[in-house]
């Protein structure tokens, strides 16, 4: 899968990306990400990307240009499945949309800022928004990066073990059962005694059960 991720603060995103399954990924030609400095695709002399909104009232709006050229140049070389803008006003990211974000080919993501991007980009050019959360940061870059993240660790070969995505908190719209390791008793802290039975099916029973329960009581929504 490839990820272009178009920003004007790109220094931002050079450290998410150098983390381990991120970067594995990449090293096993599973993922490719491309970063891209808007400023590069401004016309005037200061590098600028943004200016004053038309009708008046605070804030910077992103001009329509740059993006326009980078996103042309982009489509030019090569089909993109979506091109999606962070936005605090998109569709709330959940377990589902990254899911179905890891089985495509191309995106775009366009990292927003100031007081966001000229509507018509929105309207002619974007075919996805997504908002990390009901709040509100300085700019597109980091929710971009929390986006990248969720999607390549459920790219097939990303994640050692090929299972633990699946088993994730979320996958099946309930939160992950406890887990334990060594040592078995800690500080008179017991492992529940079921894990050593050795008999998978009650194991797997309890940790459903236990999915079931905690999901009850912290997200009983998501039932
Ligand atoms: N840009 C600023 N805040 C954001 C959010 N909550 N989600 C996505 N993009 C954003």
């Amino acid at each position: 899968m490839r990820i272009d991720i178009i920003s004007a603060v790109p220094e931002l995103l050079s450290g998410p990306f150098n983390s381990s399954i991120i970067r594995k990924s990449i090293e096993k030609n599973i993922t490719e990400i491309h970063i891209h400095n808007l400023r590069e695709y401004s016309k005037n002399k200061y590098k600028s990307i943004d200016d004053y909104q038309y009708g008046g009232g605070a804030g910077m709006v992103m001009l329509i240009e740059p993006i326009d050229k980078c996103i042309s140049k982009l489509k030019s070389e090569r089909d993109y499945d979506e091109i999606i803008y962070m936005t605090p006003d998109g569709s709330k990211l959940n377990q589902s949309l990254s899911n179905k974000l890891s089985c495509v080919t191309n995106i775009i993501i366009l990292c927003g800022h100031y007081k966001g991007i000229d509507q018509r980009i929105r309207e002619n050019l974007i075919t996805m928004e997504i908002s990390i959360g009901d709040y509100v940061l300085t700019g597109g870059e980091l929710p971009a990066a929390i986006l990248t993240d969720s999607i390549v660790r459920l790219i097939p070969g990303a994640i050692g073990d090929e299972t633990s995505a699946l088993t994730d908190s979320f996958q099946d719209n309930l939160l992950s059962y406890p887990v334990y390791s060594r040592p078995k008793e800690y500080k008179s802290w017991q492992v529940p005694e079921i894990l050593f039975s050795g008999d998978q099916k009650k194991i797997e029973k309890w940790r459903m059960e236990k999915s079931v329960e905690i999901t009850k009581k912290k997200r009983p929504d998501l039932l």
